[in-house]
């Protein structure tokens, strides 16, 4: 077997050597078999060195100890050590390959057990195996890490990753946070599953994805371990750590609920997630079966300024209010479910979960969706609001107003412009042809062709290509 591949790879080199003196070597590069390393992005434009190329992150097996920060006046800093198991499929034979870490200390990487070398740089974690992995035979990573643990901030200065607070953490991290506390190929493309056991002080507990495989508490350290069977883009796993109270409950429809409230807020901040199963019975009627295995919210006394639509399990700041609660559930089918290809296509995460709050205050006896409709329209024609390009806004607009609500009346006018029954079809459609994977807005559009049978493109073009307002259809 093993000389074999050698002697393949031998072969591929001479070739590979031949191509590159009549080819590009870009074009000789995609297209060859000889073993080469793997590369520092996943082609974002937004965020070059986020993900990788060169192999599938298909399993993350991490094993977390966290000791928080000690009581005021001691500094805001807290203390994780881990090893993380990465299972890759490389599709290339690899000399060496990326996983995306900023900050913390590596102190091994061992692949197919035997130890590897690493480098540092940047965020990327370069590491080179004994022997060439070759393509489309899994192997499993794994780094052994940690340091201590702070505050970080994205390119717009927002708190995000591991964000070390006062009893715990806090952890959110769209778009590219996940490498602050773990080795990760940080892109919505790479989804896998995940094994997460975080142990921590006695006392303290700690919040994964999915499901809850237990704690167990020996020396003064509780271990919680989850598990997502889904499989989970980067941004979208949490760890929180804090003082909570966890809460498991069932919907009517047989849906585990566990929700974690931190038992330092009063019960105000929490009264949001009241009407969860009824959100998620109107949601499946718009949007298909629920995706996920389970469900529940995360409250956290502390604050990173916004909630974030972590998969199963969406995290609050401070306050879960029942318009934000109901955002982040329809985010399960939209965005979660089926998330954004390219950090540019997030108008589809943030206009659909937007559209959905219309929906359920519709619902719920409040502001109609074409109420709401219509206050987007209101807004004057001159105002900077319509100057975004939500199909394009920038890294620093991921999170403008337009990409939510531009992005909502861009559904409602959709649903104008093809009829209610194939923009019922589209909305149930949308989540379920690409499950568990990633799209774009090209692919957007494409679906919502194909179920109404109409060409869409000047549509799409005036209404998310084109900066200025739209008329209504
Ligand atoms: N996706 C989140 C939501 O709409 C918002 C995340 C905001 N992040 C930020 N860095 N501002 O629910
Ligand atoms: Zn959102």
């Amino acid at each position: 077997m093993r000389s074999r591949v050698r002697s393949g790879v031998v072969a591929a080199i001479a070739v590979g050597l031949l191509a590159a003196a009549v080819v590009p070597a870009g074009a000789a590069q995609g297209q060859s078999s000889r073993p080469a390393p793997g590369g520092s992005g996943a082609g974002d434009a937004y965020f070059p060195f986020a993900g990788n190329s060169g192999y599938d992150a298909v399993h993350y097996d991490l094993d977390v100890r966290y000791q928080p920060p000690a009581p005021a006046p001691a500094p805001l800093t807290g203390r994780l050590d881990a090893v993380a198991t990465v299972t890759i499929v490389p599709t290339r034979h690899l000399t060496s390959f990326n996983l995306d870490l900023r900050g913390l200390d590596v102190e091994s990487v061992i692949v197919k057990n035997r130890p590897a070398e690493f480098t540092r740089e940047g965020d990327e974690l370069i590491v080179t195996p004994k022997t060439i992995l070759p393509r489309g035979k899994a192997v499993d990573v794994v780094v052994t890490y940690g340091g201590a643990t702070g505050r970080p901030v994205d390119i717009e200065g927002a708190l995000y990753g591991w964000v070390t607070t006062r009893d715990g953490a806090m952890v959110a991290s769209e778009p590219d946070g996940s490498m602050t506390w773990f080795p990760v190929s940080d892109h919505p493309t790479d989804k896998a599953t995940y094994e997460v056991a975080v142990a921590v002080p006695a006392g303290l507990v700690a919040v994964g994805n999915g499901d809850l495989v237990g704690s167990a508490t020996a020396g003064g350290w509780t271990t919680w371990e989850w598990a997502s069977r889904e499989p989970m883009a980067s941004y979208l796993v949490t760890a929180s750590v804090g003082n909570y109270e966890l809460r498991q409950t069932t919907t009517p429809g047989g849906l585990p609920l566990i929700d974690a409230i931190d038992r330092d807020l009063a019960p105000a901040a929490s009264a949001g997630l009241a009407q969860t199963a009824e959100m998620i019975a109107l949601f499946e009627t718009e949007f298909g079966p629920y995706p996920f295995s389970s469900y529940g919210a995360i409250v956290d006394d502390d604050s990173v300024g916004y909630a974030l639509e972590t998969q199963t399990r969406p995290i609050y700041s401070r306050n879960a209010s029942e318009g934000t609660v109901a955002h982040e559930l329809a985010h399960q089918w939209l965005g979660n479910s089926v998330s954004p290809a390219r950090w540019q296509d997030i108008w589809l995460n943030e206009g659909w979960a937007s559209y959905a709050e219309w929906l359920w205050s519709e619902h719920d006896g409040r502001t109609t969706a074409a109420e709401n409709f219509a206050d987007v329209m209101a807004i004057p024609a001159t105002s900077s609001f319509w100057q975004t390009v939500i199909a394009d806004p920038g890294p620093l607009g991921l999170f403008a107003g337009a990409v939510y609500d531009r992005g909502a009346a861009t559904l409602y006018a959709l649903r104008l412009e093809i009829g209610e029954d194939a923009f019922g079809a589209l909305s149930r459609e949308w989540p379920a042809r690409y499950k568990d994977s990633a799209a774009t807005t090209d692919d957007f559009q494409a679906l919502a062709e194909e179920l109404s049978g109409q060409d869409l493109e000047e549509f799409f073009d005036v209404w998310v290509w084109t900066a200025g307002k739209p008329a209504v259809p």
